[in-house]
C-alpha cells in the first residue's frame, strides 16, 4: 500500500485517543491529520489540551497540532481526511459519528451504533465477513461514508476466546470481570474511590458484555447478522490496576472435550488479520499460559503488542464445562488497537 491514508481522531485527548496516536506513530498505511476533541481544548495545541498518559513520549510533531472542535465542519476545514477514528463518550458518539458516517469511513469505539441491524460490531479475527453490511448501510441511509464500530473492551478478549469454544457447542458463559482504571478514561475514577478497594459496579458494562458477543459470534446471512444462540450472564469490577482486564470465565459446551483439546483450540485460532498480515495483527491472537499464576495484568497485558490475548488456569469445571481466566489490554487490543485493525482489514480490502 503506498500512498498513506489520512486521519482524523475524535477525542484525541482522551485515554483511548491517546493510544490511538501512540500507536499510529510510524503507521505504514494511516498518517494523523486532524485532531479533534471538545470546545474545552479545541483552538489549543495538543500538548496544552491534554494530559499525555502514554508511557512513551508525546510525539513532538503532534505536540505542536492544533486540537478543533469535533464536528465535521471544523474537522473537514483542518485537513482533508480518508477515515476517522472515534473515540467519544458515548452519549456524545451516537449523533456526531452519524454526521461523520455521512461524510466519512467512521471507525467507532463508543458504544452508540454498535447493536444498529446495518453495523458492523467487528472483531477482525473472528467475523471479517461482517464488513459486508457495509454496503447494506450505505444504500439504508444514503451515505457517502459509512459507520463500523468495535466491541466494548472486556467484550473484545472474551469473544477472542469464546470463537474457537465454537467449535465445541458453546452454550453459556458466565464471567466476572476485574477491569482496570484506564478502561473508565481519564481522569477516571477518583484515587479515593479506589486506592485498597474494588468497586463491584461499571455502568452499563454488564448489559454491553451480556449481548454484543451473541452479535459478533453471529452468523451473516446475506441481509442481516442471525445471533449466536448461547446466553450471558456478566459481573463487572472496577480493580485498582493501570491497565489490562482480567476475566474469570466459565463455559458449558454441548460437548465434553478435554482440557489439552480446548488448549489446542486457543492456540492454533487465527483468524484474516494473521493470513493477510495486516500491520497490527499479533502473530498469535491467544497465547496460552500454562503457569498456575498467570495471566497478570502487569505481566502478560503487552503480550503481542497488547494485541494478544493472553489464557491461562484452563480446567474443568464441575457445573459448567470449562473454566480459564483471560486478560487483554484493555486501550490496545480493547480500544485504539482495535480500529486500527478494523481499519487495516479495511484497507486491505480496497475498502477505504
Ligand atoms: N478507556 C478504555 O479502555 C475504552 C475501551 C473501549 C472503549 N472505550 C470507549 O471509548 C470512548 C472514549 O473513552 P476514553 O476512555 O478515551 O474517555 P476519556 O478519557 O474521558 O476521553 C474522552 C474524549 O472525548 C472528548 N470529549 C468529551 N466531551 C466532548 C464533547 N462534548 N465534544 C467533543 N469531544 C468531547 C474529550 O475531550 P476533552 O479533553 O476536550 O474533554 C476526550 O478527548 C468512550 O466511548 C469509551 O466508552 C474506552
Amino acid at each position: 500500500m503506498s500512498l498513506k491514508r489520512k486521519v482524523a481522531i475524535l477525542g484525541a485527548t482522551g485515554a483511548v485517543g491517546q493510544r490511538f496516536i501512540q500507536l499510529l506513530q510510524g503507521h505504514p498505511w494511516f498518517k494523523i491529520e486532524v485532531l479533534a476533541a471538545s470546545e474545552r481544548s479545541a483552538g489549543k495545541k495538543y500538548k496544552d489540551a491534554c494530559n499525555w498518559l502514554m508511557e512513551s513520549n508525546l510525539p513532538p510533531e503532534v505536540a505542536e497540532m492544533p486540537v478543533v472542535n469535533a464536528d465535521v465542519d471544523s474537522v473537514s476545514k483542518a485537513g482533508k481526511v480518508d477515515l476517522v477514528f472515534s473515540s467519544l463518550p458515548g452519549d456524545l458518539a451516537g449523533p456526531v459519528e452519524t454526521q461523520f458516517g455521512a461524510e466519512y469511513p467512521v471507525f467507532s469505539k463508543a458504544s452508540a451504533h454498535r447493536m444498529a441491524k446495518d453495523v458492523p460490531l467487528l472483531i477482525p479475527e473472528v467475523n471479517p465477513d461482517h464488513v459486508a453490511l457495509i454496503p447494506i448501510q450505505k444504500k439504508n441511509r444514503g451515505w457517502k461514508g459509512f459507520i463500523t464500530t468495535d466491541p466494548n473492551c472486556s467484550t473484545i478478549q472474551l469473544a477472542i476466546t469464546l470463537k474457537p469454544l465454537m467449535q465445541f457447542g458453546l452454550k453459556q458463559v458466565i464471567v466476572s470481570t476485574m477491569q482496570a482504571l484506564s478502561g473508565a478514561g481519564y481522569p477516571g475514577v477518583a484515587s479515593l474511590d479506589i486506592i485498597d478497594n474494588v468497586i463491584p459496579f461499571i455502568s452499563k458494562e454488564e448489559e454491553k458484555v451480556e449481548e454484543e458477543n451473541q452479535k459478533i459470534l453471529g452468523t451473516f446471512n446475506g441481509k442481516e447478522v442471525q445471533k449466536a444462540n448461547f446466553v450471558i450472564s456478566a459481573s463487572c469490577n472496577r480493580v485498582h490496576v493501570k491497565d489490562g482486564h482480567l476475566e474469570s470465565v466459565f463455559a458449558k459446551l454441548d460437548s465434553n472435550p478435554s482440557v489439552e483439546e480446548i488448549e489446542e483450540a486457543f492456540r492454533n485460532f487465527k483468524g484474516e488479520p494473521q493470513r493477510l498480515k495486516l500491520p497490527s495483527a499479533p502473530e498469535k491472537p491467544i497465547v496460552v499460559r500454562k503457569e498456575p499464576n498467570r495471566p497478570q495484568p502487569r505481566y502478560d497485558r503487552d503480550e503481542g503488542k497488547g494485541m494478544s490475548v493472553v489464557v491461562g488456569r484452563i480446567r474443568k469445571d464441575p457445573i459448567m464445562t470449562v473454566k480459564y481466566m483471560c486478560l487483554g489490554h484493555n486501550t490496545v487490543r480493547g480500544a485504539a488497537g482495535a480500529g486500527i485493525l478494523s481499519a487495516e482489514l479495511f484497507a486491505a480490502k480496497g475498502l477505504v
